[in-house]
């Protein structure tokens, strides 16, 4: 189990090391890498020109863009909720980017209210996510709402 109020104080202290994007998001992503176990992938995409574009990650090189309504991660951002997929090749549409992935969790993130980008976390294993995961990592994307520096 993963002790999500330790998590949640080593996001505050990366982000307030530097809240620009990028070294922020850069650094987000290898602690939740670093910390969850079993996961194979852990990143953000971000909504430019209309479509996700990957952004900072730890994991296999991933798909660049994904349009909005596309994927786990499309779809997230079109319905505005997190999606727990236990199992990916159930999900209709999934963008296999590491055939590795059996589970996702995608939670969307907001920029002035509105759909900015998603976290995204896979996993090799079927059903990794929890409801508890899924509140901790709300959390931490509510976090990153409130403290992100998106341009400099
Ligand atoms: N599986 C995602 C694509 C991104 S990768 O998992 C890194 C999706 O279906 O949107």
């Amino acid at each position: 189990m993963t002790d999500y109020r330790m998590l949640l104080s080593q996001v505050g202290e990366i982000i307030a090391a530097d809240p620009w994007y990028v070294p922020a998001l850069s650094n987000l992503s290898a602690l939740l890498m670093d910390t969850l176990p079993d996961l194979n992938w852990a990143g953000f995409y971000l909504l430019r020109g209309g479509r996700l574009v990957v952004g900072p990650f730890q994991g296999k090189p991933a798909c660049v863009h994904i349009p909005e309504g596309k994927g786990v991660c499309g779809t997230a951002l079109a319905e505005d909720r997190i999606l727990n997929v236990p199992d990916v090749h159930e999900f209709p549409g999934h963008i296999a980017c590491d055939s590795t992935s059996n589970s996702e969790i995608v939670i969307p993130l907001h920029r002035d209210g509105k759909p900015a980008g998603v976290l995204d976390i896979d996993s090799p294993l079927f059903r990794r996510f929890t409801e508890e995961d899924a509140a901790g990592l709300a959390k931490i994307a509510g976090m990153i709402e409130n403290a992100i520096e998106w341009d400099r």
